[in-house]
């Protein structure tokens, strides 16, 4: 499989998966939720409180982290982890998506991707072999193909064509892969809403035997059950014996709808944005922290979390933290959301490989939709 990475697939409920994820860093049990660390840090929470709240991996992006602070840098420092002090595995996204949603800022060429800095408007390039680079200067434990994911709006030969070039840059990253005994690499199935391309694009990846595939491309404006539908056609053809990534989802129905059509990793900004707009997840619901009728309400936010915020302050308290713009408000909200969707995970998990998983799916459906 890899030198780097092996995954263990445990036990199965219908089409939901349990596993075990094993790197030189640690064991990553899944179905599992990433934290979202673009700048070398999970906003608002230390790698301890992250540690405690169970998280085994959190994700890193090459675009922002190789624009600021640099990644010859971050390589002085002894790569990422040592960075920012995170000892456990960290999967770096490859840079792709992040140059594509600059919009007219960039360039597609076969060789790669010109783009100007969203800092400063300075020019750079980054290709499959400078991605890698990148990749293995932060020394993530899990690294990603370069991938194009084209727009939502993409017609049917563009987004084949944009598929055929995914292919080939994932070729070259194979290439230039060289630190395969501490890295894996993953490559990225795109081929937007059309079902014929999604396998286009899974037969050629296939050929070239990743220790791991994602599913890139969705969540990009289109309705959740078409996601759900890609999904759904594509995993049965997905190797049971490699780990199965959607790149950038969701909302806690999108993590039960993907799980119960297999898929075992997922990252997502939700948690943590949420989180700093006053957007709590909780076992009955979604609550705005925000709201008057909380002013006075001396519960926690949800009586079943055994997160630091829900066993230490009352909803009335976080609103007020959050009214007077306060930063312990964004650390104790962030620190619950992320306590929420590890937590979720965790329990999916435990119904997965106790045959109860369907019944945890439907009360998450009950509550969120
Ligand atoms: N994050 C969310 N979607 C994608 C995608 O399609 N490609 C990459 N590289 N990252 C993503
Ligand atoms: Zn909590």
């Amino acid at each position: 499989m890899s030198d780097a990475l092996q995954f263990h697939l445990e036990h199965t409920c219908g089409q939901a998966r349990a596993g075990m994820i094993t790197t030189r860093r640690g064991s990553i049990p899944t179905p599992v939720f990433m934290p979202v660390g673009t700048q070398a840090t999970v906003k608002a929470l230390s790698p301890l409180e992250l540690e405690e709240a169970g998280a085994s991996i959190i994700l890193g992006n090459t675009y922002h982290l190789y624009l600021r602070p640099g990644h010859e840098l971050i390589r002085r420092f002894g790569g990422l982890h040592r960075f920012m002090a995170w000892d456990r595995p960290i999967l770096t996204d490859s840079g792709g998506f992040q140059v594509f949603s600059l919009g007219d800022l960039r360039t597609i060429s076969e060789e790669g991707v010109e783009f100007r800095s969203h800092l400063d408007g300075s020019r750079h390039f980054i290709g499959p072999e400078q991605a890698m680079d990148i990749q293995e200067a932060l020394g993530s434990d899990i690294m990603m193909a370069f991938d194009e994911c084209p727009p939502s709006t993409a017609d049917y030969q563009y987004v084949q064509r944009s598929l055929q070039l995914t292919t080939r840059w994932a070729e070259r990253c194979l290439q230039a892969w060289r630190q395969r005994d501490r890295q894996a690499l993953f490559g990225i199935i795109q081929g937007g809403l059309y079902q014929d391309l999604r396998l286009q694009s899974l037969t050629q990846l296939m050929e070239l035997d990743f220790p791991g595939y994602a599913i890139g491309g969705l969540s990009v404006g289109e309705p959740p059950c078409q996601m759900y539908e890609v999904i759904e056609n594509l995993a049965p053809h997905m190797p049971a014996d490699r780990p199965r990534y959607l790149m950038g989802v969701g909302t806690p129905v999108d993590l039960v709808e993907a799980v119960a059509r297999g898929v075992d990793m997922f990252d997502c900004v939700m948690p943590t944005r949420n989180a700093r707009n006053g957007t709590l997840f909780t076992s009955t619901g979604k609550l705005n922290i925000k709201n008057a009728r909380y002013a006075d309400d001396h519960e926690p936010v949800d009586a079943r979390c055994e997160c630091y915020t829900c066993r230490t302050f009352s909803r009335g308290y976080l609103r007020h933290l959050y009214r007077t713009g306060e930063i312990l408000g964004l650390r104790l909200n962030s620190l619950h959301n992320i306590h929420y969707y590890i937590n979720l995970m965790q329990q999916i998990r435990g119904a997965i490989l106790e045959n109860r998983f369907d019944v945890l799916r439907d009360s998450v459906l009950d509550i969120y939709k």
